[in-house]
Parts: C-alpha cells; sequence; structure tokens
C-alpha cells in the first residue's frame, strides 16, 4: 500500500542503550510536562535542563512550540493535528530516552489518550508525567503571548481551555500545583510537589 509502511524489518546495531549509558554515566529517560499554555512548562522544561545540565547530566528539551517551527510546522490545533503532534514528540523524545539522554518534553498535550500513547511506547518506566496545575483563572491573567486574549474576543479558535479542551493527568508522576493565588505576576510564583508524588525532583 503506498503511504504506509510496509515489509519493513528491524535492523539491530551493536551498538546498544546500555552501550551509550555507561557511556553517559546516566539512565535515559522522559520528563513530559503537560499543562495549560501559560502554565510555566516551559520554565520548568528550562530550569530542569540546566539544573540537571549543571549536575553532569545530558539533557534536552523538546518544546511545543520550537517544534512547530520545523518538524510540526504542518500541523494546527484541530484534535486530529494536536494528536498527531504528540505521536510525533513522543516518537521523538523515546529516540532521544534510548541515546541516553534526559529528554524533557513540555507540551501542553491536552488529550489523556495521547499522553498514554506516549507512556506506553516508551519502555521500563522511563516515562515522567509532570502535570502544572496552573489554574486557567492565573494562565490568563498572565497571558504572557496575549494569546487568552485574542482567545476570549473570538480572533483564535479551539484554544486549549477556552473552547478546546485539557483533560488533566490522572496518575501522574509529578503534580506541581500553584499555591499562591496571584492575579497579577508575570511567572508562576510558587510550586510544590505533592505529597502523592513519586517523583523528587
Ligand atoms: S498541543 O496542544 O500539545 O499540540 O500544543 P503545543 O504543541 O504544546 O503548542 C502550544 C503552543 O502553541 C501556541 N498556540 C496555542 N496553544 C493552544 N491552543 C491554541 N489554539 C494555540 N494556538 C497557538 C501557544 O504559544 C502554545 O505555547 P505554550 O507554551 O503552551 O503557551
Amino acid at each position: 500500500v503506498i503511504g504506509k509502511s510496509t515489509n519493513i524489518f528491524w535492523q539491530e546495531c551493536q551498538v546498544g542503550k546500555v552501550d551509550r549509558e555507561k557511556l553517559l554515566k546516566q539512565k535515559g529517560c522522559v520528563v513530559w510536562i503537560t499543562g495549560l499554555s501559560g502554565s510555566g512548562k516551559s520554565t520548568l522544561a528550562c530550569t530542569l535542563s540546566r539544573e540537571l545540565h549543571s549536575k553532569g547530566n545530558l539533557t534536552y528539551v523538546l518544546d511545543g512550540d520550537n517544534l512547530r517551527h520545523g518538524l510540526n510546522k504542518d500541523l494546527g490545533f484541530s484534535a486530529k493535528d494536536r494528536t498527531e503532534n504528540i505521536r510525533r514528540v513522543g516518537e521523538v523524545a523515546k529516540l532521544f530516552a534510548d541515546s541516553g539522554l534526559v529528554c524533557i518534553a513540555s507540551l501542553i498535550s491536552p488529550y489523556r489518550k495521547d499522553r498514554d500513547f506516549c507512556r506506553a511506547i516508551v519502555p521500563d518506566s522511563r516515562f515522567i508525567e509532570v502535570f502544572m496545575n496552573m489554574p486557567l483563572e492565573l494562565c490568563e491573567a498572565r497571558d504572557t503571548k496575549g494569546l487568552y486574549k485574542l482567545a476570549r474576543a473570538g480572533k483564535i479558535k479551539g484554544f486549549t481551555g477556552i473552547d478546546d479542551p485539557y483533560e488533566p493527568p490522572l496518575n501522574c508522576e509529578v503534580h506541581m500545583q500553584s499555591f499562591i493565588n496571584i492575579t497579577h505576576l508575570a511567572l508562576p510564583t510558587i510550586f510544590c510537589l505533592d505529597s502523592s508524588c513519586s517523583f523528587k525532583m
């Protein structure tokens, strides 16, 4: 069938994940950060990358906005396109983790089934889902890119949290919650780890 991958075979190489991880002295994994626009995903991704880098870990950040400038420039924000967006980034993240990197993916990834797909393709429980649980009112009050304003004015259709759904994780490894109800600050100020966290950063 033209357009589908058929008659394909898996090729093994002599150098495998174990060898790469030995060389890098670290374990590859995917840290998947999900949340509304303006919830602080990119800030956390960059902070985490910087912290781990300073401790000698090799990291790479996959940012939704950035990837839409290249790999995913053909995709919009329909449900079908978002699903394809997450599928592609999930596959890339899986490869990066297999290469031995700590891959930090930062995307709204609003649909649970798409995040679950990514979790399912990353082997050995090396998928750490981080939920930026910033209330919509705070994200909207910050509105660093002015997108909420445009969405409320009907100039952007299908904006997550306004007229497109966000499905919060049910069983994430890390739950980042804002404690302070500040509507005028430019940054998500204080986050903390939920007591139910199984993963500490
Ligand atoms: S998704 O839903 O996971 O496919 O989105 P993602 O690839 O992470 O891209 C989100 C960024 O795209 C900008 N943007 C929108 N977000 C949500 N809904 C609509 N309709 C939309 N249109 C443009 C916005 O800058 C998002 O970046 P963040 O960093 O989340 O604010």
